[in-house]
This record gives structure tokens, sequence and C-alpha cells, in this order.
């Protein structure tokens, strides 16, 4: 299989290529593809320099998988130029994660809905969910399939590595005293504080981050609007991995040990049994699997119970899905 990487300099990028360096799959190594601000810079690709180049009309030529990490507007740029061309696009920016034509996967919920490539396939785009709608998938899925469930509410605790290497280097400076500017990539001062706005805002009072939670989730679990999502998603001066508070709501009285028994059966999902143990963004940092602790039924809602979920944004969140999905697509389990 013939790939490449949209976004290889960037935080999502580089971890996608150490990811498919561990992969057999690959018939050579990856094309690394750029803006003009970083094309000729090199990065390592077991054992060897790979050069990135500027992307342009012809990238795409002769490749079966492309994996997409550069933002919105070249997913929806390059996006149909590279399915055109016959390949698989994986795009992790939030572009065409809606739209009716496009499958918004994590391969261990809906990964079923995935083709392999062949010979005279035809190329595609396949929508990589957003990070924190992954992790929370994963921990919500497995409760569903046992006890129905008909709400989440959610509060995100999000690691500044999920805004890029340019809002890591900013939290950086300011964690050694240099104060935000006009500039700043944060709302407010982002060091020693939490912030309760993500990306845009919505007419409806939210901030963007917070409605892709609810219509990704949704779509992943082929839920409509009878599963009720509220989100609150905020930024924590936390530099990788992904919290979140969840509570879900059950058609079904929730037993303690029979959530705890779905969760751990899930593939990717690690739990704590003890309600009161639970892991941090510190120690799930560089690891694969999504961490659901805290696991209790609500004191005053037999149908109702309260997690504490984990994840490294960088990796389940968004690269490792990526490269699930791209395994899928090159026929491997
Ligand atoms: N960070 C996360 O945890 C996370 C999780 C889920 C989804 N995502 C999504 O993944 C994408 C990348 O995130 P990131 O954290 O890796 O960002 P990043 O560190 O800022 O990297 C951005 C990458 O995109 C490239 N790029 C930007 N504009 C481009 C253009 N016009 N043409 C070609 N390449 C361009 C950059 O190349 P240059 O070096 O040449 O500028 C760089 O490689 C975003 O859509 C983000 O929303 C991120």
């Amino acid at each position: 299989m013939k790939t490449a990487i949209l976004g290889a300099s960037g935080l999502v990028g580089r971890t996608m290529l150490e990811l498919l360096a561990e992969r057999q799959w690959l018939s050579e190594p990856p094309r690394l593809l750029v803006s003009g601000r970083s094309a000729g810079a090199e990065l390592p690709f077991r054992g060897e320099k790979l050069v990135c180049t500027e992307v342009g009309p012809d990238s795409f030529e002769g490749l079966d998988i492309v994996l997409f990490s550069a933002g919105g507007g070249p997913s929806r740029k390059w996006g149909p130029i590279a399915a055109a061309a016959g390949a698989q696009v994986v795009d992790n920016s939030s572009a065409w994660r809606m739209d009716s034509d496009t499958p918004l996967v994590v391969p261990e919920i809906n990964g079923g809905l995935l083709r392999p490539v062949g010979p005279g396939s035809s190329g595609g785009i396949i929508a990589n969910p957003n990070c924190s709608t992954i992790q929370i998938a994963m921990a919500v899925a497995p409760l569903d399939r046992v006890f129905g469930v008909r709400e989440t509410q959610v509060t995100t605790l999000q690691a500044v590595s999920g805004g890029g290497q340019a809002a890591l280097a900013e939290l950086k400076a300011q964690n050694e005293g240099q104060a935000p500017g006009p500039d700043s990539l944060f709302p407010r001062p982002m060091a020693h504080n939490v912030l309760p706005a993500i990306g845009a805002k919505e007419d409806d009072g939210s901030y963007e981050e917070e409605g892709k939670v609810g219509r990704e989730l949704r779509k992943i679990l082929g839920r409509g609007a009878d599963l009720q999502v509220s989100c609150t998603a905020t930024r924590v001066p936390v530099f990788n991995g992904h919290s979140a508070a969840v509570r879900v709501v059950c058609e079904k009285p929730v037993d303690q040990a029979a959530a705890c028994d779905a969760l751990a059966a899930w593939p990717g999902v690690v739990i704590t049994r003890d309600p009161h143990d639970f892991a941090t963004a510190q120690e799930m940092s560089g690891r694969n699997e999504v961490h659901v602790g805290r696991i209790r039924v609500e004191a005053d809602n037999p149908h109702a119970l309260l997690l504490w979920v984990v994840a490294d944004n960088l990796l389940k969140g968004a690269a490792l899905n990526a490269v699930q999905i791209a395994d899928l697509l090159a026929g491997q389990k």
C-alpha cells in the first residue's frame, strides 16, 4: 500500500508517521506533504530521514491511502482531489465529518462500515472524529449495547496539544512568565487557568467544540435525536491527554459490576473497577488505550452511571484512530 500524510510536520502528523513506521502493510515510505512553510524539512522514519514536500495537485497520484491532518481548509481543498486520484482519504479535520456520504469511524465501534482497498477500488473520504468524541464514544458504546443509553452529559478537560504545536509553544511560554499578547491563541491566560471556550462562538451560546461531541457521537453510534447529549468543553493547562467527566442515563437500571464487565471487554478500553480509582492525563499520555475510572452508579438515579474517561488526544484521539482506519482499509485487523 502506498501512503502519504498531509500535515506531516504537525503534532498529529508526526504521530501518524511514528505509527505508520510500525505497520507492515506499507510498500514504501509515506510521502510527507506540508505547506510551503515546512517544505524541505526532514522527519525520521525507520532510521532514515524523509523530506517533506509542498502539497500540490499531483501529490496524490498512485497512492492508496492518504492521512490528512492539516486542518479544515486544506481538507476541503485537497480531499476531493486526492479521492479523484483514486486514494482513500482518512481526514482528521472536521471538514467532512457530518457529510452524509462520509463515514465517521471509530474502528472498535463501526469499523464494519469500511471495505479494504483492492484492485480497481475507487477513492473516497473517511472522517476521523473529534478527539474528545472518540474517547467518549469508546466509553459510551459498550454501555449503550448493554443498558441502552438515552442521555450523555459531558464536561471535557482538554489538553493544550489538542490545539496544535503553536498552542503548545504558547503554553510553554506562558508557563515561563511570558504574558499573552494580542495574537494569543487562547481567549484568556492559559497557564494556571481553565478556559470553558474551545473553538468559535455559536449562536445558541455554545462553543464550536461542544456541538461536535453530540453530533458526532450520534453519528458514530447510529443514533438520532433519541440520544440526548450535552457538553461543556474546557481547555486545561495540561500538555497532553484529554480527560472527561461523563454521565450516562440508560433505559435499563445500571449494575456497576455489569457496567465494568461491558467496558473491560471492549477492545481498546481499560478500566479500574474500584470506584475511587482513576487514571490521569499524565499517566495515559503516550498510551493507546482509553481509560475509564471512577465508575459508579449515581446515588439518586439507578439508571445513571458516572465515569472519568482519559485518553491521549494525539493517539486514540487523532493519529492512532486514523491509522487504525488505515489498517482496516489495508485489510489488516
Ligand atoms: N492535536 C490534536 O489532539 C488533534 C486531535 C484531533 C484532531 N486534530 C486535527 O488535526 C489537524 C492537525 O492538528 P495538529 O495538532 O497536528 O496541528 P499542528 O501541529 O498545528 O500542525 C498542522 C499541520 O498542518 C499543516 N498545514 C497547515 N496549513 C496547511 C496548508 N494550507 N497546506 C498544507 N499543509 C498545511 C502544517 O504544515 P506546515 O508545517 O507546513 O505549516 C502542519 O503539518 C487539525 O485539523 C486538528 O483540528 C488535532
